[in-house]
């Protein structure tokens, strides 16, 4: 009899589901109504996260795609506009939120892997004249999931700040995966943290969460980003069975993120030795691995080539594909993914 081979799924990072001892950890949390901030393990996680990130407050959130809009919302007026990389999520990835819910336009910067160099921003912030629209709010992404998962020096993070400072620019960090930047820089999160204005990180990627995302920033920026959550339809009940899966992961799971990044150096290092594809980042900096795939091959069989091996990757009829490393991806599936990958190329 044939035997049944686990599906690797390398789409996202997204894709986990809890381990046991986080379910554990879930099924055992002591819960209340948030909405009225009476959950503890809600206060808890919020407390935590502040904490890490060296900032005073702090508020869960439904997703990383409405932790980013809060703060956009809270850190500008409609006409507002906004700084940031033309590849970054929050302009090409979050439905336009930005735009429909605050208002704001935007002035897109070219970028090297989605790193904003400090001198753009000033280049790019308007002069203070009736014509233009107000430049705001400079959004970085930190890891920049289309630039490979690459990784902000702390040095440059901190430039942004200063410049963002002197130009009376707010600064919002898109830390969707900001565990993953820190563990890469041997970085703590605070060091980034401090040169923002607020941040948002997410529990559920690379920490395996189900569900959730947090910002942080002052005490009074989260009271306003709590009355935009809860006008968005985020203000949620007995979040505390979610926010319990947040603690455990922030607990448990950040070292470990180091394994993800060894995994995609291992995937890299096999793709970089199969002729018919390219790495389209290299080396990976994080978790992700984006390749090309060249001709005569085409993109749409050879990704239909590699689902029949049980593989899935990210990506649908046309160049780059992403292979994302994270708590539920081997060695062993890395090594089974290269010579998926060495076959459905051919
Ligand atoms: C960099 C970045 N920011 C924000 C988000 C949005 O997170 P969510 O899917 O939880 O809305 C993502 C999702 O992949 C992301 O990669």
């Amino acid at each position: 009899m044939p035997v049944a081979r686990k599906t690797i799924d390398l789409r996202s990072d997204t894709v986990t589901i809890p381990t046991p001892p986080m379910l554990r950890a879930m099924m055992r949390a002591e819960v209340g109504d948030d909405v009225y901030g009476e959950d503890p393990s809600v206060n808890r996680l919020q407390e935590l996260v502040a904490e890490m990130l060296g900032k005073e407050a702090a508020l869960f959130v439904a997703s990383g795609t409405m932790g980013n809009l809060v703060c956009i919302k809270v850190h500008t007026e409609p006409g507002d506009e906004l700084i940031l990389d033309s590849e970054s999520h929050c302009y090409q990835h979050e439905g336009g939120g930005y735009a429909a819910v605050a208002g704001v336009s935007v002035r897109l910067l070219q970028t090297e892997r989605g790193i904003i160099q400090p001198e753009q921003i000033a280049q790019a912030v308007r002069p203070p004249d009736a014509h233009f629209a107000r430049s705001r709010l400079v959004v970085i992404e930190n890891t920049h999931n289309s630039g490979g998962g690459s990784v902000y020096p702390v040095q440059t993070v901190r430039r942004i700040g200063e410049i963002c400072r002197r130009l009376g620019l707010a600064l919002h960090m898109d830390g969707a995966r900001l565990f993953n930047a820190c563990v890469a820089a041997g970085a703590q999160p605070a060091e980034y943290a401090r040169h923002a204005d607020s941040v948002t990180i997410c529990l559920s990627k690379g920490l395996g969460c189900p569900v959730g995302s947090v910002v942080a920033g002052t005490q009074e920026f989260i009271a306003r980003a709590r009355r935009v959550r809860k006008m968005l339809g985020g203000g949620m009940r007995q979040a505390g069975y979610l926010t319990a899966a947040g603690i455990y992961a922030l607990e448990h799971n950040i070292e470990r993120l180091a394994e993800d990044h060894e995994n995609a150096r291992l995937l890299a290092d096999g793709i970089r030795e199969i002729k018919g594809l390219r790495l389209r980042y290299d080396p990976p900096e994080t978790n992700m691995v984006y390749l090309d795939v060249l001709p005569p091959k085409s993109p749409s069989a050879f990704r239909e080539a590699l689902n029949a091996k049980g593989i899935l990757i990210g990506g649908e009829r046309r160049n780059p594909f992403r292979a994302v490393a994270h708590i539920g991806v081997t060695r062993r599936d890395i090594q089974r993914t290269v010579s998926a990958l060495r076959s459905a190329v051919r």
